[in-house]
């Protein structure tokens, strides 16, 4: 399973990133406010610039022609930019119409401050944008059957927000498991990022149910590498290396 971050932070994406397990990142207008910086378009491209992965940027309309317009503005951003949708009757509209748009291919990365100093030179990126087109995120999906729906729209991503179900008192890993199982029996190749993680357990059952990728915040993922028994084990082979430790 793949391991995306859930901010907008760059310090936390940079630290993540060192790990060498952070294959993307997913924002929304919450975590950008959350980041205090403003500028979507600068924040978003610094991302893609750290992450050389797929990174979620998500707009604020809701009919149909306004998420096909933002979706072909954020697209020239980077091709490593996926546009989030909203799950309504209007998002699968426009998942439908974004599917069959072609890139924008002189616009692609210009204005970029990485320009020059990014591992996706301009002639890779454009080519990596004829060959994906315009990618979706389906986000705030609360159901399996929304799941099914957006990904048969063109969603290149569904994004089931398990913590926010749980806080209402429904089974968000249900969600995954039920979508996990469909896609499988059609050979839908959305892939599924299992969102809105609020604890670790939360990473290890969407891996152990075959989730696609964990979209995690840096809280969770942080507490998700320690162990108060990997702290003693370390405690206690210093102490015992002390014991032992050649005098020179
Ligand atoms: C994912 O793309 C969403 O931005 C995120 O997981 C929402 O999580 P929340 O319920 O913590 O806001």
């Amino acid at each position: 399973m793949k391991l995306f971050l859930d901010t907008a932070k760059i310090e936390e994406i940079r630290e993540i990133a060192e790990w060498g397990v952070l294959a993307g990142v997913t924002t929304n207008p919450t975590l950008m406010a959350r980041a205090g910086r403003g500028d979507y378009k600068a924040v978003a491209q610094e991302i893609c610039y750290i992450v050389q992965g797929p990174v979620s940027a998500e707009g604020i309309s809701l009919d149909a022609p306004g998420m096909v317009a933002e979706a072909e503005e954020f697209a020239t951003w980077s091709p490593h930019i996926v546009v989030k949708i909203t799950t309504t009757e209007e998002g699968l509209k426009a998942i439908s119409h974004i599917r069959k748009l072609g890139m924008d291919a002189d616009r692609l990365c210009q204005g970029c401050p990485w320009f020059g100093k990014c591992d996706t030179p301009v002639e890779k990126a454009r080519e990596l944008a004829e060959n994906q087109g315009i990618r979706v995120n389906a986000t705030l999906v609360f159901s399996a059957a929304q799941a099914l729906l957006v990904a048969t729209a063109g969603a290149s991503y569904v994004s089931p927000f398990v913590g926010r179900l749980d806080d209402a008192g429904n089974d968000g890993m249900q969600v995954i498991a039920d979508t996990v199982g469909i896609f499988q029996n059609y050979g839908i190749e959305a892939e599924i990022i299992t969102s809105s993680v609020r604890h670790v357990m939360h990473i290890v059952e969407a891996a152990r149910l075959g989730a696609n990728i964990a979209t995690v915040p840096y809280a969770v993922i942080k507490k998700a590498i320690t162990h108060p028994l990997t702290d003693a084990g370390i405690k206690g082979f210093l102490a015992d290396w002390a014991k032992v430790a050649p005098s020179s």
